[in-house]
């Protein structure tokens, strides 16, 4: 970021109270230092959602989001850093400073402007001929038929493009809208001797918004059979699928707060889940499923169920679309409607409740890789296991850490009734050829995951330290010689430390330093209620907790150590022993156990 820009993000945050701007999304208490309320990006009923004004971020007790001002907006807008600080800046009244944009931008912001001026006003044109001409009335019947209510037809601004060469050409060319404009717009094709005509006739037309409402195309239904089924607006500059969701515009609330996303294939499955009350679904128009769609859906929720037709087509996609949503970080279940029906047809016969019921019955992305791929292949004999094996395992090396593909081809070598390690030996010689960690699948030991008492005091002595920063350098022996369990807090350490001589920690600009993990582990030391009373004191007593916790897995590691060697006859057991004794001998004289 260039000085100026940064200059202007401090001056937007120093105007932008942040009780006060979250007061515009979450009804806040103030209780002690903190205000309340309940959290916005998951769904509660008892707030655990706490407003640090003095510090000036959020954190939530219940999903652990947090961050300052400007990421409460990107994550309540939905949008990028820039334009959170922009919009903060709107808000408070303050001149945001503008780039020098070179011509052809210029030129570009004007036409996409324009574009979608004229899709605004084509989709009132084609929703005034379905809702309000007799020209409407087979179209009308046709949605009613398929149990769209003019509710529905009004909140997706469905419309009809009447069965003619120029209807939209001749009501928007009174408007002023040249052909030109309409071509640019995807709305009219050139004819062969010059001049130009209606795209879209006599369809049924679906528009096509972007994240923010925006119409940005169309998709055009044939009333009943016939070729093609759906017309869309050709891919420009101004129209590109893969950032678009179907949808999108309306489901985003409901996303956000139950933090998962329904992604569907079609247009009119996505319409008919929200007929009919599921209100987090998405269609990715077709069924490749890309990556800037899987990006879009990681800023609102944690979890996408991709429920695609249960057709080939459909389950190839879905086998595809898992590596997709699983690389942008989100967590991932397939769930496939029975029958070979699709969600809308499955939704309007057997109602809500069953499709949830689909939807919670989805399986792992990786599982249903694995089964699909079992599936499609002749698995009866060894040689149709090996070539399963060998398809099966590229999923494996997508998977977040080892122990998950331990447990992968624990379960495949079971299903398969082959050898585990021949699975595992397999997976390690890949995951080497693609650059992968892979050191001991088999044996991988499990991590422990209790929050200990040296854990406890690490936090603490970090609660404390940043704010009074000036005594972090007394620590720093102590810190050394007995290391902090997880490593993000070692880097928090060393961000304070760096504060030595400094008055207070700035905690903004220090969640700006972190990494992702430690600045949210940061959120978490935040949010502890430092006592009161002598800080001297409170250090003291957690650097002696960290430094026992030290000791206690030191004098574990030369007991083990120590068994060992006995046991395979090593004659370094006696050292071992003896270290393993002398530090359980100053244990009990530190702390007298
Ligand atoms: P489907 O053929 O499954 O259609 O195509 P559908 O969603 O069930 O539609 P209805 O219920 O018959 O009206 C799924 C998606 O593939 C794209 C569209 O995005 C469609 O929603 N598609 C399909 C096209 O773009 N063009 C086509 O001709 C067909
Ligand atoms: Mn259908």
């Amino acid at each position: 970021m260039s000085v100026e820009a940064n200059d202007f993000k401090e001056q937007v945050r120093n105007h932008a109270n942040i009780v006060e701007v979250v007061s515009g999304y979450v009804a806040l208490k103030k209780k002690g230092r903190k205000h309340w309320g309940c959290c916005p990006f998951h769904g509660e009923k008892t707030p655990s959602f706490t407003v640090d004004e003095e510090k000036g971020f959020f954190y939530c007790f219940g999903c652990h989001e947090s961050g300052d001002v400007f990421k409460f907006i990107m994550k309540s807008e939905n949008c990028g850093f820039m334009d959170a600080v922009k919009f903060l800046a709107n808000k408070y009244g303050i001149p945001v400073p503008e780039r020098q944009k070179s011509a052809a931008e210029i030129a570009r912001e004007q036409k996409a402007k324009q574009v979608v001026a004229t899709n605004e006003l084509a989709a009132r044109f084609y929703q005034a001929c379905l809702t309000k001409t007799p020209y409407g009335k087979g179209a009308l019947e046709y949605l009613h038929r398929r149990g769209i209510t003019d509710d529905i037809i009004e909140a997706f601004s469905m419309g009809y493009a009447i069965n003619s060469f120029n209807g939209l050409m001749n009501a928007l060319g009174k408007r002023g809208y040249t052909a030109e404009q309409l071509m640019l717009a995807g709305l009219a094709v050139p004819g062969k001797n010059g001049g130009a005509y209606d795209k879209f006739r006599n369809r049924v037309m679906i528009p096509i918004k972007d994240p923010r409402g925006k119409i940005v195309g169309f998709t055009g239904r044939i009333l009943g059979d016939g070729m093609p089924k759906y017309m869309n607006t050709g891919e420009t500059e101004f129209f590109i699928k893969r950032y678009l969701l179907f949808g999108l515009d309306i489901a985003v609330n409901e996303i956000r707060k139950t933090r998962q996303a329904i992604v569907v294939e079609g247009h009119m499955d996505a319409i008919s889940l929200h007929a009919a009350g599921v209100k987090n679904a998405v269609a990715s128009m077709g069924t490749a499923f890309a990556a800037e769609q899987a990006r879009l859906l990681k800023r609102m929720c944690d979890e996408v169920v991709f429920c695609y037709d249960s057709d080939n087509a459909g389950r190839n996609a879905s086998v595809r679309a898992v590596s997709i949503a699983r690389a942008a970080g989100l967590k991932v279940r397939v769930a496939g409607v029975p029958d070979g029906k699709d969600p809308d047809e499955f939704i309007r016969q057997h109602g809500k409740d069953a499709f949830l019921e689909v939807i919670r019955q989805g399986l792992d992305g990786i599982d249903y890789q694995v089964e699909e791929t079992i599936l499609q292949n002749n698995v009866t004999n060894l040689a149709g296991k090996v070539e399963a094996v060998s398809k099966i395992i590229p999923f494996l090396l997508e998977c977040k850490n080892e122990i998950e593909a331990a447990e992968h081809i624990r379960r495949l070598a079971q299903r398969l009734t082959i050898d585990e390690g021949l699975i595992a030996a397999e997976y390690r010689k890949a995951a080497k050829n693609s650059g992968v960690q892979a050191s001991s699948v088999v044996q991988q030991p499990t991590v422990k995951s209790t929050y200990t008492a040296e854990q406890q005091a690490e936090e603490m002595l970090l609660a404390v330290l940043l704010e009074h920063p000036e005594l972090a350098l007394g620590c720093q022996d102590i810190v050394e010689e007995a290391g902090f369990v997880h490593q993000a807090r070692r880097q928090i350490f060393d961000c304070i430390l760096a504060h030595d001589g400094e008055q207070t920690v700035e905690v903004h600009r220090l969640m700006e330093i972190l990494e992702d993990e430690a600045s949210s582990v940061l959120a978490g030391i935040l949010s502890k209620n430092v006592p009161d009373g002598d800080c001297a004191k409170i250090i003291d007593d957690c650097l002696r907790q960290m430094k026992k916790g030290f000791l206690e897995k030191e004098y574990e590691k030369h007991r083990l150590l120590a068994d060992e060697y006995e046991r395979s006859g090593n004659e370094r057991f006696m050292d071992e022993l003896l270290e393993s004794q002398r530090i359980n001998n100053e244990i009990k004289r530190l702390y007298g156990s």
